[in-house]
């Protein structure tokens, strides 16, 4: 069977979208190793969870972007980690926020090109990443 022809332009996003997973996977892994204080302590277990959530996004997306012929990369976006916890949620809430955005771009993207399994692993990564926007809000609002 032939495989679908994706655009540059969407391979392009897509290699995008694993720098900034793997980014985000490696920032809230050492923020939830460098957590401090009390309030630290109420946080740190989301931030685990949520990196590793963060990792199996950046897997999947490379499987798919291997499938369409491109080469994943091994290269993660800036990684910010902050120098305390306020700081740290609020860059958190941003690269969400970056995520969301770059996101809705793939699936319309995908969409154009009728690619329905790109389009539908994004809504899936896409729901997620608004699920963290939410933790990260409501986390900024106590501490
Ligand atoms: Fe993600
Ligand atoms: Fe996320």
């Amino acid at each position: 069977m032939k495989k679908p022809k994706a655009s540059k332009q969407l391979m392009d996003l897509l290699n995008k979208a694993i720098a900034r997973e793997i980014q985000v996977a490696v920032q809230y892994m050492w923020q939830h190793v460098l957590w401090s204080g009390v309030k630290g302590f109420a946080v740190k277990d989301e931030l685990k969870s949520i990196a590793i959530e963060e990792m199996k996004h950046a897997e999947s997306i490379a499987e798919r972007l291997n499938y369409m012929g491109g080469t994943p990369t091994t290269k993660p976006d800036p990684i910010n980690v902050g120098s305390n916890l306020k700081e740290m949620i609020r860059q958190d809430q941003k690269d969400e926020e970056v995520a969301i955005a770059l996101y809705r771009k793939i699936i319309a993207v995908a969409r154009a090109e009728d690619d329905e399994v790109t389009n539908r692993l994004f809504r899936q990564i896409l729901a997620d990443e608004e699920d963290h926007h939410d933790v990260f809000s409501t986390l900024l609002e106590e501490i």
